[in-house]
């Protein structure tokens, strides 16, 4: 089958084009390589990298040629950018899905939709977010994902289109881009520098391996219902937990752990219930601990090139606005 793949030269998008020429599948890339976008995702991988906006009709009609399915990770992802500005957040996660679901009305193809946990906000009280629950989306970045992926039960409905959607978990892995959590604190901790932990630290998020994730997701493209929407959960961990395992795992030095002011709007805690999902044959593989978080750390430190690389240019004005104040306060 042949797949294109949105958002192809980002973080997941990466694992699940290599998971897809594994299964004898041919992923064609659309990717409009903004900062997070990086052809050396890509190196050493035998694919059609098209660059483009998915915001943009023509091109995606034209990288779509031929395409039975789609997959749509193209998004801007981090909560922290969305806060100090969300015009690009609303053009690719709102109208970028939008047009991605024209073209699946259109063709006649099969989408899958990936969106976030996220899209349910705070559970500060209890319980787990199942995939009927309301949506309370907390930042910029939350709130285009929802409004996205309200577009695609809605498609469905009205126009029959063959599109479901994922809701996963907080994903690392290899190539991430250094400004989420794990590979920010994992980098920092190799180059000595400080750990900038938000608040208190005692915020819970759920840990899903990028390659567990990407099976949850070609499972739903070949499995999943259309109209329906699929949670992918992960382990359940505080952040200063996180943080520790990695000062053990890099051997850096706890005293880079700097307590800063907290993320505007941050959500206390995130937990889904994937019952729906594991119903359809899916299981995570990677143990957080055991297996997930060592070889991540180890993938981190045996390419240092590739850290470098990212981390430098836009990256340095970027970190100097998100955390400068923030560490000398
Ligand atoms: P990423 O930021 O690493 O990659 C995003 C990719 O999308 C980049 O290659 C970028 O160049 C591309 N892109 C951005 N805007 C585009 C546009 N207008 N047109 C075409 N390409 C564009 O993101 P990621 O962490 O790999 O996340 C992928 C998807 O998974 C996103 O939809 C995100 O919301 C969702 N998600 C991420 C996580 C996570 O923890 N990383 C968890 C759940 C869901
Ligand atoms: O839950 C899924 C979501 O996970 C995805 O939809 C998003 O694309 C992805 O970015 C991620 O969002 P989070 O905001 O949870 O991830 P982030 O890595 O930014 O932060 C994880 C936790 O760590 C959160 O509680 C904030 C905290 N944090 C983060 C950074 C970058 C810090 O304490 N210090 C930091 O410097």
């Amino acid at each position: 089958m042949r797949v294109l793949v949105t958002g192809g030269a980002g973080f997941i998008g990466s694992h699940f084009v290599r998971r897809l020429l594994a299964s004898g599948h041919e992923p064609v890339v659309l990717d409009k390589l903004t900062y997070a976008g990086n052809p050396a995702n890509l190196d050493g991988v035998e694919v059609k990298l098209v660059v483009g906006d998915i915001a943009d009709p023509d091109a995606v009609a034209s990288a779509g040629e031929g395409c039975e399915s789609a997959v749509n990770f193209a998004a801007e992802t981090h909560v922290d950018r969305s806060i100090l500005g969300a015009r690009e957040f609303a053009m690719t996660n709102v109208i970028g899905t939008q047009v991605m679901l024209e073209w699946a009305r259109t063709t006649g193809a099969r989408l899958v939709h990936v969106s976030t946990d996220e899209v349910y906000g705070d559970l500060e009280a209890g319980g787990r977010s199942r995939e009927d629950d309301p949506l309370r989306p907390s930042s910029p970045y939350s709130a285009t994902k929802a409004a996205g992926d309200l577009l695609v039960p809605a498609y469905a409905r009205t126009y029959g289109v063959n599109a479901s959607v994922t809701r996963g978990a907080n994903t690392y892995g290899a190539r991430q881009f250094p400004e989420k959590l794990i590979p920010l604190f994992v980098t920092n901790a190799l180059d000595g520098l400080p750990l900038p932990v938000y608040g208190d630290g005692h915020q819970v998020r759920e840990w899903l391996h990028a390659e567990d994730h990407s099976a949850a997701i070609e499972l739903v493209l070949h499995e999943g219902a259309p109209g329906e929407i699929y949670n992918v959960g992960g382990e359940d961990h505080e952040n200063l937990e996180v943080t520790h395992r990695i000062l053990e795992l890099t051997g850096a030095d706890p005293s880079l752990v700097t307590h800063v002011e907290d993320r505007a709007g941050h959500d206390r805690r995130y937990a889904i219930d994937d019952a729906k999902l594991r119903a359809l044959g899916w299981a995570p593989a990677h143990s957080f601990g055991e297996r997930g978080l060592p070889d991540t750390v180890a993938w981190y430190s045996e390419n240092r090139a590739w850290c470098d690389n990212v981390k430098s240019g836009d990256y340095r004005a970027y970190y100097e606005e998100q955390y400068s104040a923030r560490l000398k306060a």
